[in-house]
């Protein structure tokens, strides 16, 4: 299933990120504190069927990859941070029928109509300007597949205030609407994230947001947890005569 395409690699297309680029240890933390109740998952379990071939766009070090394989034939995760990729295939490493490769949402590294659900969490796909992976998705999915983004709620408290402090030019109504334009719809699922301890807790919040803004949030959440809002939207492509 995988092809050459990664050779379209090109570092400008690639959104940085710093949390799990620089912190990766502190990004799984993270990544476990995330969904404490399973809320999300069992969301997306009744969202589309997970047991084709699946494809996780900007995979990171591969945290959703075995879980996405409990159910998938074949999961392929696509990352574009080398380090990252390595990072992954070590997690990978005694699952066959995952594999991980070097790739972006701009350049997907397998054919036309080769996978059944395309699946990205917190990566690339943020709102206006992800137009050429959008067609990316389209290109490599099956007809009656889904492409499936997961994204922060801008809009949830407290995250999406503390998120709107750090950026205050990012405006989540338009990112709805362009994404409600580009045929996608939109669930919102709120989660808990839940840390064993506060020193993890504030280090987290520390690799998310800035100096200030992560101090704000830790000292409005007084207890081990917080709620955390996300942004589930899924487009299929259509079937039949429409293709
Ligand atoms: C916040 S991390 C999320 C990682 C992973 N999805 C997770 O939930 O643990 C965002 C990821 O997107 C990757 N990324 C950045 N630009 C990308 C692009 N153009 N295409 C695909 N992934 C990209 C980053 O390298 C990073 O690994």
């Amino acid at each position: 299933m995988v092809s050459r395409a990664w050779a379209r690699l090109r570092p400008s297309e690639i959104v940085p990120s710093p949390n799990i680029w620089h912190f990766p240890q502190v990004y799984e933390a993270e990544n476990r504190a995330q969904d404490a109740d399973g809320t999300l998952w069992r969301f997306l379990s009744d969202l589309c069927d997970w047991s084709g071939d699946v494809l996780d766009v900007g995979c990171g070090d591969g945290f959703h990859l075995p879980r996405l394989a409990e159910t998938a034939r074949s999961v392929l995760g696509v990352e574009p941070h080398p380090p990252l990729v390595e990072r992954a295939r070590v997690r990978i490493a005694g699952l066959p029928q995952v594999k991980v490769v070097a790739g972006s949402a701009q350049g997907l590294p397998v054919g036309d109509a080769s996978v059944d659900v395309v699946h990205a969490r917190t990566a690339y796909f943020f709102g206006p300007g992800c137009d050429p992976g959008l067609r990316e998705a389209d290109r490599v999915l099956r007809p009656g597949g889904s492409l499936v983004i997961i994204d922060l709620d801008g809009l949830s408290s407290p995250y999406g205030p503390w998120l709107r402090a750090d950026l205050p030019t990012y405006d989540p109504v338009e990112v709805d609407k362009f994404f409600d334009l580009q045929g996608f719809d939109l669930h919102r699922v709120t989660t808990v994230w839940r840390f064993p301890d506060r020193r993890t807790l504030a280090a987290v919040l520390r690799i998310e947001f800035s100096a200030r803004v992560a101090q704000r949030a830790i000292d409005e959440v007084t207890d081990l947890e917080f709620p955390v809002g996300y942004r589930v939207l899924v487009r299929r492509k259509p079937t039949g005569l429409l293709t």
